[in-house]
């Protein structure tokens, strides 16, 4: 089948699709309030006193919401990777971080809402001790955990005596900067309560049911269910439909900062306090300090060998920035323990609580960051010991999966590799340091080795066929243009035999069944499998209803055998009925079946992950110290690609992001006030069309049904990881130099 292309392409390219903000009415009749958020100005301390006379003296404005009227709420325990748990809004009058919601207008235009907002005054108590803004060692803490229950400290063998005894050591400490996702849609809610005290609304979110239990719980609607047994087992209580729903129109980019938000808890709030529709759209400033990111890390790497460049021991020690206020440590480590066949390893976490908001998960979480280090460590290595990098990674090429010591259920990064490397012309390069010219300029070429983990999530889906032999396919999970929508849908057409014209896909609200997070890469396999799964079950229906059918070709045939094919049913021996003929003859209107993967997330006993190669090739002015990335070539193996388009584009994005975390990704915080400095688009740079290469990216197929039947990997983030070490390591190729520190500016390179 060919490859469709993005479904809702038509609509978006048109303007038709709709994100949150672009609603112009609530989710429950009524007029819609607008709202406009006040945050601090200072990032400790106290609030002594707010005035909110002038703001409410404003035509429109109908209050003022602030610690002293807000609702109370009840503590929120949800997915690691927001502030909500450790921190809630307008509950008190203490202060965790430069630009916390500390009022919240409401009015009847978002105008006159932000008019008001201007004219609050607060008054701050100053605070005893000056915040804390600074990455530091000395005031960090050692967690035992890290992500969504990773271990903080993970080792193989003896590493510190292996270390000591090697022939060959390197050590090195490599730094990376905060960054934003900054999604193109801002955070946004539309939030109703119901006259039976429900609460729905319209949201911007990558987890829909993720975001409804934690609201349940702030308004302690009676929930009972621990959250993390919900994810783990993908089933939430029925009582949640009652309580609160989600609707999730198109979300405008995610990245792992769109879930387990504030705003919209305030506004919800402010639905409550009102008792009116209230729409709250964040300015793109806010979303810096009312929206995650990446926080800062420091990395120590340690590696240690033979002259021959193969690695005895691997250690990596991450310090990571994070909040007073978060519940979340970006899991640094979490991939270096599969990376290289070095027998000993250690890799642990340190983290510093700073008076910021709260950092979150960011595309490619900890990998990216953490590939940064271990890759440009390896090329330092490989240069230290005379070898060329590419072989450096080969010697240490790990065969079966080191920390486990299982089989791979597959692994084609020798392919990836090979593939890239030709692409880029590799071998024909001068592998010498700054020997190679063009024009004015020193050519270089670097490389590094690429990773991400296989993450299945539990999911469920309901799949619906029709007696006019169409059917559709409900899950509530997100379309936040990754391209989901149009994947799933060729794989709810595939499990149901059916062409995908056939087929509709419904997503995106929490009456649907229970969707897992769309993050992590996750969703094409965690999904699809929900969708396989649920197929599986309404052919057994269907199937039961052929076989004890004496009017039906399939009469007597045993159920489990039959296969869903050319929309209808298929036995072993070729006799088939169509689904339309089976439903029509028992007068059904629709067959319908539910089910879940809560069966499927415990692990195999292979070795999962999907592995890349990056390579790059850099042009520097040796006058100017300016950087060209000139070509970077990405080879992937992820298992299935069931959309080559869509993959394509994914791939594309993730390394767009790569050379951004190269480049020019780094929010600043003042250091006085714990203000970010540069807190929008012109000054928060991402790469745009002008700063991107040509961008050649290779596909490898892969078999990989060892790890799951559909053989799907799941890939997007992965292209991430990889490039910044591939830039830097190019930077050194062409001049000698070693820049250490993410992202590589100007101010690095102008020592030549
Ligand atoms: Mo992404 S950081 O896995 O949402």
């Amino acid at each position: 089948m060919k490859a469709p292309h993005r479904l809702e392409a038509y609509d978006k390219v048109t303007g038709k699709a709709c994100y949150t903000a672009d609603l112009a009415h609530g989710p429950v009749d009524g007029p819609l309030a607008h709202t406009a958020v006040v945050q601090s100005t200072q990032a400790t301390g106290r609030i002594e006193a707010i005035d909110t006379a002038a703001a409410l003296a404003l035509e429109g404005v109908h209050c003022v919401m602030t610690h002293l009227d807000a609702p109370r709420l009840k503590p929120v325990h949800t997915l690691p990777g927001g502030e909500l748990t450790r921190f809630q809004p307008l509950q008190d009058s203490r202060l965790h971080y430069n630009g916390q919601p500390v009022a919240l207008v409401i009015a009847d235009t978002a105008e006159q809402a932000q008019r008001a907002a201007a004219c609050v005054t607060i008054r701050y108590a100053a605070p005893e001790q000056p915040p804390l803004l600074v990455l530091d060692e000395q005031k960090a803490e050692r967690p035992q955990m890290v992500g969504v229950g990773e271990p903080g400290t993970t080792e193989r063998g003896d590493p510190d005596t292996a270390f000591a005894m090697a022939e060959q050591t390197f050590e090195q400490v490599y730094e990376t900067a905060s960054h934003h996702h900054n999604a193109l849609e801002p955070g946004a809610a539309i939030a109703a309560w119901d006259s039976h005290g429900r609460l729905t609304l319209y949201l911007g979110t990558q987890y829909s049911y993720g975001d409804a239990y934690g609201l349940a719980q702030a308004f302690d609607m009676g929930l009972q269910k621990d959250f993390m047994e919900v994810m783990k087992t993908g089933s939430p209580e029925e009582a949640l439909r009652d309580k609160v729903r989600i609707i999730v129109p198109f979300v405008g980019g995610a990245f792992g900062g769109k879930k387990g938000n504030v705003h919209p808890l305030l506004a919800a709030m402010a639905a409550k306090r009102t008792g009116r529709p209230v729409k709250l759209a964040l300015t793109r400033r806010q979303t810096f300090s009312m929206m995650p990111y990446r926080g800062a890390t420091r990395q120590r790497v340690r590696l240690g060998g033979g002259k021959d460049g193969r690695l005895q021991v691997l250690m990596q020690d991450a310090l990571i920035q994070n909040s007073t206020t978060s519940n979340f440590i970006e899991p640094v480590g979490e991939m270096t323990p599969k990376l290289y066949a070095s027998k000993h390893l250690r890799t642990q976490h340190k983290t510093a609580r700073l008076d910021v908001n709260a950092p979150s998960w960011m595309r490619a979480p900890g990998v990216a960051v953490s590939q940064f280090a271990i890759e440009s460590a390896m090329d330092e290595w490989a240069y230290q010991q005379g070898i060329d990098p590419l072989e450096a990674r080969l010697r240490n090429y790990a065969d079966q999966e080191p920390q486990s010591g299982h089989e791979w259920s597959s692994k084609s990064l020798k392919d990836c590799y090979q593939a890239a490397a030709e692409r880029i012309g590799w071998q024909s390069r001068d592998p010498r340091l700054g020997a190679q010219q063009e024009g004015r300029f020193k050519v270089g070429y670097g490389m590094a080795t690429s990773i991400y983990h296989v993450a299945q999530m539990a999911a469920c889906a309901r799949m619906r066929i029709r007696a006019d032999g169409t059917a559709v396919a409900s899950s509530s999970t997100h379309e936040i243009g990754q391209g989901s929508a149009t994947a799933l849908s060729q794989l709810a057409a595939e499990a149901l035999g059916l062409p995908l014209g056939s087929v509709t896909l419904e997503w995106g609200d929490t009456r649907l069944p229970y969707s897992s997070l769309t993050a992590s890469s996750s969703t094409t396999l965690s999904l699809g499998a929900a969708l396989h799964a649920a197929a599986d079950a309404l052919r057994l229906k269907l199937g039961t209803l052929a076989s004890t059918d004496p009017a039906s070709p399939l009469h007597m045939t045993n159920p489990a055998e039959l296969k869903l094919q050319e929309s209808g049913l298929v036995s072993q021996t070729g006799r088939q009925e169509s689904f339309v003929s089976l439903l029509t003859r028992h007068q059904l209107d629709y067959l319908e079946a539910e089910a879940g993967t809560a069966d499927q997330i415990n692990p195999p006993e292979v070795g999962r992950a999907a592995f890349g190669a990056q390579f790059v090739k850099v042009l520097v002015d040796p006058q100017l110290g300016t950087l060209r990335v000139e070509r970077l070539v990405g080879a992937f193996g992820c298992g299935r690609i069931v959309n080559p388009t869509l993959a394509h584009s994914q791939l594309l994005g993730g390394m767009v992001w790569g050379l951004g975390q190269a480049l020019m990704e780094e929010t600043r915080l003042d250091r006085h006030n714990g203000r970010w400095m540069n807190a929008d688009l012109s000054e928060a740079l991402i790469p745009t069309q002008a700063d991107v290469p040509d961008l050649d990216i290779i596909m490898i197929e892969e078999d990989d049904r060892r790890g799951h039947p559909l053989g799907i990997k799941g890939l997007g983030e992965i292209a991430v990881v990889g490039v910044a070490a591939a830039v830097a390591n190019a930077i050194f190729h062409a001049t000698g130099q070693r820049i250490r520190t993410l992202p590589l500016t100007l101010d690095k390179r102008l020592i030549l």
